[in-house]
């Protein structure tokens, strides 16, 4: 449906992001072949021609960054929208993924009328890293069933949103990190900002909340509380 044009553009977004990601690791990458070169060999010839590569993998990384400004909208039209739509759209770009990793996903919707108000491609972006974060997590834990649980549910005059995974989990010392945007984990470098963009959507955009529990080797668990929409339009 209309959601159809948020998809996309999550879609175009996440390319972006991916290129963004390979490009970086291609100039770190051959730094490294650089320094190590030099120190092993004196092949003036090879190290001219590394050189020279660097300097357009710099070029790239340069004017990447100059299209991803353009690329990325800047829209913020805001209207009433329903949750469990967006879970859906975020579960149906993400289908191939779950089928494959076999992933048993349970998702207990609300009642469709419960409604909330602003961007709906901000919230999808949210669901979609928040998603991505426990399929990434039940995936190094290797349980004999890898599970996600997703529920909307109807909570005074906000929805309350909880996404559990029983994967890896999160100390203690570290649980404070995670919404930090220098804080990863993960191995590819500009990783971290996914819950940091997360805590500035739902709190800023949505004047919503956002906590993370999680016990190590058992599960995690996000919440999110936004206000529900003003019935009215
Ligand atoms: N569901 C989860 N289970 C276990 N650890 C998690 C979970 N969600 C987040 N984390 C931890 O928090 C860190 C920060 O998450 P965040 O989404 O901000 O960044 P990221 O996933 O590392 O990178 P990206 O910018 O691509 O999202 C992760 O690297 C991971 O260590
Ligand atoms: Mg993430």
């Amino acid at each position: 449906m209309e959601y159809n044009y948020h998809i996309m553009r999550q879609m175009d977004m996440n390319f972006i992001h991916e290129l963004g990601h390979l490009i970086h690791y291609i100039n770190v990458d051959l730094y490294h072949i650089h320094d190590k070169l030099k120190s092993v060999d004196e092949n003036e010839e090879l190290l001219s021609i590394l050189k020279s590569t660097i300097h357009n993998a710099e070029e790239m990384n340069k004017m990447f960054r100059v299209y991803r400004e353009m690329l990325i909208p800047r829209t913020d039209k805001k209207e009433i929208f329903s949750i469990n739509e967006i879970v859906n759209d975020v579960l149906d770009v993400l289908r191939a993924k779950i089928q494959r990793e076999k992933i048993r996903i349970n998702f207990e919707k609300s009642n469709p009328n419960l409604k909330v108000f602003g961007n709906p491609g901000k919230l999808l972006n949210v669901f979609l890293n928040l998603i991505l974060n426990s399929l990434e997590s039940v995936r190094i834990a290797k349980n004999k069933i890898n599970e996600i649980n997703i529920s909307v549910l109807d909570f005074n005059k906000s929805i309350k949103i909880t996404i559990t995974d029983n994967g890896i989990g999160i100390s203690k010392e570290n649980i404070d990190k995670i919404f930090d945007i220098t804080y990863s984990t993960k191995h590819t470098p500009g990783s971290g900002f996914g819950l940091a963009v997360a805590k500035f959507v739902v709190e800023d955009h949505f004047s919503g909340k956002i906590n993370v529990s999680s016990e190590v080797n058992k599960s995690t668990t996000v919440t999110i509380i936004i206000p529900k929409s003003n019935e009215k339009n």
